[in-house]
């Protein structure tokens, strides 16, 4: 690591079921600084072994900046630094103090937060709906569904909207990629349980926009246009690296991730926006 730093880069890790993905960022301009470094998560995906691969991909990033703020994204509710749900990984992170954790392993500190917050923080300040506001629903279809809710350019953390109950189950079951590869559906049959899917999210949140992230979403032709809602809906566009940037330019800007430890500002003092 080198030591110079300038403010507007950081580190952005993202952490993921199958793989571990770094890489050093210019958060003013969305642009990777460094190659991206993916190692496999560990078998299992222990508290312990993670914070391991962890460290072994920050020492393979020889040019960070020393004192570079670090962002790592989990796939979980992550509440005041605390990993509160399992839905996809080890049922240990439950209630553990997870930041802390990687902090102590790291004698640094770290901004922590959910990979679907984190990917579309990333996609609303550098994606599909830069320089956007209003109100943008992200959704990561994937092992899981994740979703973000970004408001004017204010992230509100840890919505589970793809645990939403829809014919008495959790519809994460039914619409996540990984239940059209196990139930075998084709893209028609897939569509139409997203359609279910993002019909019910627009009756209850009437977002202004979607957008629809996850490594299926590069192949966003055979399934967005049979989608039918009044809401309209774009393919994510950073790809593999939304949880990166997002990250680490989360890792930056504690203002927009309004979570009880992290709250600035008088009461009544307005909110970060992008614009
Ligand atoms: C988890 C979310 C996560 C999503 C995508 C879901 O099962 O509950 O916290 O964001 O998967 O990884």
């Amino acid at each position: 690591m080198t030591g110079s730093t300038d403010s507007s880069i950081a580190i952005g890790i993202d952490i993921g079921g199958t793989g571990i993905k770094g890489a050093i960022v210019n958060t003013e301009t969305g642009e990777l600084l460094s190659d991206r470094i993916k190692l496999d998560t560990p078998e299992g995906g222990k508290p312990k072994d993670v914070v391991g691969t962890v460290e072994k991909l920050l020492a393979q990033l020889t040019d960070a900046p020393a004192d570079a703020p670090i962002g790592i994204d989990f796939p979980a509710v992550v509440q005041n630094g605390k990993t509160m749900s399992a839905a996809n990984v080890s049922k240990k992170w439950i209630g553990l103090e997870a930041e802390k954790l990687f902090e102590d392993a790291l004698q640094r500190d770290i901004t922590f937060v959910n990979d679907a917050d984190a990917a579309g923080y990333a996609e609303v300040r550098y994606g599909a709906a830069k320089g956007k506001n209003g109100l943008i629903i992200m959704t990561t279809l994937g092992t899981g569904i994740g979703t973000a809710i970004i408001y004017n350019g204010v992230l509100i953390p840890n919505a589970e909207l793809g645990h939403i109950q829809i014919d008495g189950g959790d519809y994460e079951h039914k619409a996540s990629y990984a239940a059209k590869e196990r139930d075998d559906l084709n893209w028609v049959q897939w569509a139409a349980r997203l359609q279910t899917y993002y019909a019910e999210l627009e009756k209850l949140l009437w977002p202004d926009l979607f957008i629809v992230g996850g490594g299926v979403s590069k192949s966003y032709q055979e399934f967005l246009p049979k989608i039918s809602i009044n809401t309209p809906m774009v393919p994510a566009t950073l790809r593999n690296n939304a949880g990166i940037l997002g990250a680490a330019s989360l890792a930056l800007e504690p203002k927009v991730l309004p979570n009880a430890n992290q709250l600035v500002g008088e009461p009544g003092e307005s909110a970060v926006s992008l614009t």
